[in-house]
């Protein structure tokens, strides 16, 4: 993960780097740190913890260079302090590094015979040493080259030499990045969006590129050295919606654009007029398709889940689904008649990402479901459905999840109908139930001071369970994942029907237990599976869009959630376990938009 930064201009940089900065925090915030050039002098300043505090450093000691490049850092080699944040610095370059450098260990064994001395335990430290080294007899392009020779990994680089002090140089190999450009100033990011406030034209290095920046101009290389053009995008506008207005936090705020997001994606996809879905240009004839497989990670490998159950139920194809860390080192036997599909909101994740390269280098047909269109996932694929959730900020996932439920649920209605697996009425019937999704998801807004109350069953809790079947059971695995990244509390999702194949064993007095059970074909046998965890001690949290008299002397708290559809109520089920894991967390004082040890765009492996 990790966030880079690079300004080359004729004022100035640090303020500016130290705004892109808290754009970047998403991306890691364990330290931060910047370097320009003063005076013929590398100037460093780093700090463990937020930007906050290096802003507080400059405060006191301004760092006014023309050129810089800054970072903030998700740890991989080495503690989060400040000895390990970048910049790292010799006398004579300063480096900003997001990736891994797999061999790291035996670079730095053969820099030390030759009497090289390390300050850090980071991996990024051998790439200045090695630039350092080759520096002795080439120039800054050259030195670059013969060190990306020897380097193994993913990296995306940011480099400032104290005898070339106009020129910033990028590289990429795996990890994303961007080059800005504006008037008598040029950028260097890891996405576009820490540069969105500089400018809105921004090219993206491929894997292999090389980039030099200076005020006034950008040149591009390729991994052969040879020059080459870049197309420049311009990028859309969407500043307003990332501010956290009145909320106390922007997961808050994000819970509660969900109406905002479902209906942006259904008035997006959905043609009330003709009463249609306005999704063409399949890369696989509908019919055709053999197989879909979804692929994603974390929440988004959620939203996959969810949608093989309404794949199943809807249409006649086959559907697999996968990690993308697993499906990237499969034995896989790719058929060009399946169509890959990879969900990811910020589309960089790196997991995702390579696995949508091995399906192309395999020439099958992907489709992302992304909500960042201008990413890498989305400019790699075949065929893009946005998901038009605008900004998500707060590292857990909310609205990009439910936008992205809502996309694959739109696509199995069109595919269904176009390979004739559901008849016109069917389709239309379903498509109409749809309309009154943002307002259903609103009522069940409504509900938070209920969750707020069943949160404070959780503050003694040593663990929890979330069960459900059915489409309830990728809501359970969301719900528990939510909550330990949120509140750091261990907590298990499962299948409700499995508990008795080994989880029941977890079972102790007051373990706090939510059950989450629709008024589906399940709902009895969830209950059966419900009483067996109350035979055993545990604390039933009951959430259910059933008119059933909810508080028995068996469940200790229960909530109700407006009925819907069966086959929606995913998509509503998902809003209580949201705010389940907020107040929760909340209660615990924990960082609710930044949990330790996390980062909103995972780009490395
Ligand atoms: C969700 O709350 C998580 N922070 C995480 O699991 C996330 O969904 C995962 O890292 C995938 O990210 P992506 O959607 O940007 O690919």
């Amino acid at each position: 993960m990790c966030g880079i930064i690079g300004i080359a201009s004729n004022k100035p940089v640090s303020i500016n780097i130290i705004n892109s900065l808290k754009k970047l925090e998403y991306r890691g915030y364990d330290s931060a740190g910047l370097a320009t050039l003063i005076n013929n002098k590398i100037d460093e300043k780093k700090c463990s913890g937020r930007v906050e505090e290096l802003e507080k450093i400059l405060f006191k000691n301004p760092s006014d260079g023309n050129l810089g490049i800054g970072h903030v850092r998700w740890a991989t080699h080495g503690v989060p302090n400040v000895l390990n944040a970048h910049p790292h610095s010799s006398e004579i370059v300063s480096v900003v590094h997001n990736g891994i450098i797999e061999n790291s260990d035996e670079l730095k064994q053969k820099l030390e015979i030759k009497g090289a001395k390390f300050k850090s335990q980071t991996d990024t430290e051998v790439i200045t040493l090695l630039i350092t080294e080759a520096l002795k007899t080439d120039n800054p392009l050259e030195s670059v080259f013969k060190t990306l020779k020897q380097l193994r990994g993913s990296f995306a680089l940011g480099i400032i030499f104290k005898n070339n002090k106009d020129i910033i140089i990028g590289a990429r190999r795996g990890s994303p990045l961007a080059v800005g450009y504006s008037q008598d100033e040029n950028y260097l990011g890891s996405d576009s969006y820490a540069l969105k406030s500089m400018t809105n034209k921004i090219s993206y290095l491929d894997d292999g590129d090389l980039c030099v920046l200076t005020k006034d101009s950008v040149e591009f290389y390729d991994e052969d050295k040879k020059k080459i053009n870049k197309k420049i995008y311009n990028l859309s506008d969407d500043k307003n919606t990332s501010d956290k207005g009145d909320y106390k936090n922007f997961m808050s705020k994000e819970i509660f654009e969900q109406p905002t997001t479902a209906k942006n994606c259904i008035n997006e996809y959905i043609d009330t007029l003709k009463k249609d879905i306005n999704i063409y240009n399949f890369p696989i004839q509908p019919k055709e398709i053999n197989k879909i497989v979804l692929i994603g990670c974390g929440t988004a490998y959620h939203s996959c889940l969810v949608a093989k159950y309404w794949f199943e139920e809807l249409t006649t194809i086959d559907v697999e689904i996968d990690i993308a860390s697993e499906f990237r080192y499969r034995k896989l036997r790719f058929n060009y008649r399946n169509l890959y599909i990879f969900v990811s909101q910020s589309g960089e994740t790196a997991d995702t990402a390579a696995a949508l390269d091995l399906c192309k280098k395999n020439k099958v047909k992907t489709c992302s479901i992304v909500n960042a269109v201008e990413s890498t996932i989305a400019r790699n694929s075949d065929w893009v459905l946005p998901i038009h959730a605008g900004p998500e900020i707060g590292v857990a996932s909310t609205k990009a999840f439910l936008g992205q439920m809502i996309v694959l649920y739109i696509l199995c209605l069109k595919l269904a109908k176009s390979r004739d697996d559901i008849n016109n009425a069917s389709y239309h019937e379903l498509l109409d139930r749809f309309k009154s999704l943002p307002e259903s998801i609103k009522k069940t807004l409504k509900i938070e001071s209920s969750i707020q109350s069943m949160a404070k069953e959780f503050i003694d809790a040593k663990g929890s369970m979330f069960l459900g079947r059915g489409y309830s059971y990728p809501i359970a695995l969301e719900g528990a994942l939510k909550l330990k990244e949120l509140s750091y509390l261990h907590a298990e999702g499962y299948p409700a029907g499995e508990m008795k194949h080994g989880p029941l064993a977890l079972i102790e007095e007051g373990l706090p237990v939510i059950v989450i059970a629709p008024k589906d074909k399940y709902f009895e046998k969830t209950l059966s599976n419900m009483q067996e965890v109350i035979a055993r001690g545990g604390k039933i949290l009951f959430i259910t869009d059933h008119k059933k008299e909810l508080i028995n002397e068996n469940i200790r708290f229960g909530v109700r959630v407006p009925f819907v559809d069966t086959l929606l109520s995913p998509i509503l089920f998902t809003i209580p376990i949201q705010l389940l894991a907020y107040h929760v967390a909340l209660l615990k004082n924990c960082d609710i938009d930044k949990p330790r040890n996390l980062a909103k765009s995972v780009t490395v492996e």
